[in-house]
């Protein structure tokens, strides 16, 4: 037998975990904070999927990190706050999905059949990591991919797999997926299929790594589990997971205790007794809801502020930005420090950009017209 096997029940597993990317979808957010750190549910997004690899017998995790690394320790430090033995590996320039695995794999210290977890940073996942890593160890896998389906597989890695789950495509990002079945961003790699990633370049696992194994014939297999599965990639994802996450639809150890599952309120939030918090919503730190105002199914940053009246749906205020009295916001993202000054009513996706002050308009909104 071999003594240094990773990732067999109860045995010790070692993990890498990407968070490299720039999160350009999720601007004005991702400015000031990688999108991995984005407060959801009153913690960073990846303390969900930390505790979840906790909970699975992960006790060593790798950061793959690139933009904005310096942040990560700061959140996490040595990890011993979640029970965990976290390491940063940072890039100088950014390696690609695949090159950030090989370059973090320096920093493990397991043998070559042993399985190494591999995270995307950026998705909330419910499925059953231990399952996963058994259902590796039966097939004896090379990698063994989580995949789930989706309704639309075009902004993912479309997966196929044959009857007894083996991978026979990856097909990334293309107009005609081949199946709605796609990866969901979780994987176990058998150490030594790590160290045949070049070392040297840019190097992707979606178009390339996968691709290539796969003509190399490569045992490539599916973990195929349905459970609760969100890539928080836009400002809508975002809100949704968060709100999510509060009202226990996606459950994870990290989630402060909530109000009746309705809502996450801080320390130090303050919220009018008048005031409505509701639906998934989370009010940061020191944040303030005035009097009669409703905040449905929203995210406020620490310290923002809700003036009197204003309703606020499916939308995330930034850090001390504020929202005045006689505005109101319908999936819409306040950048920190920005303004909504009174009358103006932001719907339908706008953005306002960090430190904005949007004038009171002329025409204002009012519910007595
Ligand atoms: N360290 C490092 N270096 N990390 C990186 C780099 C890099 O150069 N590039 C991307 N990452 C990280 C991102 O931070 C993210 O956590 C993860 O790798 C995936 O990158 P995304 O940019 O978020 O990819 P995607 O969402 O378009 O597609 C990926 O995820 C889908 C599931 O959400 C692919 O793996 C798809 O096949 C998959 O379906
Ligand atoms: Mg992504």
């Amino acid at each position: 037998m071999l003594s240094r096997r990773c990732g067999r029940g109860g045995e010790r597993l070692e993990a890498i975990l990407l968070v490299g990317g720039q999160g350009t979808r999720l601007r004005p957010l991702t400015i000031s904070t990688p999108k991995p750190l984005l407060p959801t549910a009153g913690v960073p997004l990846l303390e969900h999927q930390l505790t979840r690899a906790r909970a699975a017998g992960v006790h060593r995790i790798v950061f793959a990190t690139s933009y904005r690394a310096e942040m990560f320790a700061d959140a996490f430090g040595d990890g011993s706050r979640l029970g965990l033995d976290i390491t940063y590996v940072t890039e100088d320039e950014p390696l690609g999905t695949a090159g950030a695995i090989r370059n973090a794999s320096a920093a493990l210290t397991c043998g070559p059949d042993a399985g190494v977890l591999v995270l995307n940073g950026d998705i909330l996942s419910g499925h059953d990591i231990a399952a996963q890593v058994a259902a590796h160890e039966k097939a004896e896998a090379d990698i063994t991919l989580h995949l789930t389906l989706v309704d639309d597989a075009r902004r993912y890695g479309s997966v196929p797999t044959d009857e007894a789950g083996r991978v026979i495509a990856f097909v990334e990002k293309s107009a005609n997926p081949p199946t709605n079945q796609i990866n969901a961003g979780c994987y176990v790699f058998r150490r030594s299929a790590i160290d045949q990633i070049p070392s040297d370049r840019v190097v992707s696992a979606e178009y390339e790594t996968f691709p290539e194994l796969l003509a190399a014939k490569a045992t490539i297999v599916g973990y195929v589990e349905a459970a609760y599965w969100l890539d928080v990639g836009t400002p809508a994802a975002f809100v949704q997971g968060s709100c999510d996450l509060v009202r226990g639809r996606m459950s994870s150890p990290a989630v402060p205790p909530t109000v009746d599952g309705r809502a996450v309120l801080l320390a130090g939030a303050e919220v009018a007794s008048d005031a409505i918090v509701s639906d998934g919503a989370t009010v940061g730190v020191g944040a303030r809801v005035e009097a009669g105002a409703t905040i449905e199914s929203s995210v406020l940053f620490d310290e923002a502020v809700v003036e009197a009246g204003v309703r606020v749906s499916r939308s995330v205020i930034g850090k001390r930005a504020r929202v005045c009295a006689g505005a109101m916001l319908d999936d819409a993202v306040i950048g920190d420090d920005a303004v909504v000054g009174p009358g103006n009513e932001l719907r339908g996706g706008l953005r306002l950009w960090p430190g904005v002050e949007l004038p009171a308009t002329a025409v204002r909104f009012s519910a007595d017209r």
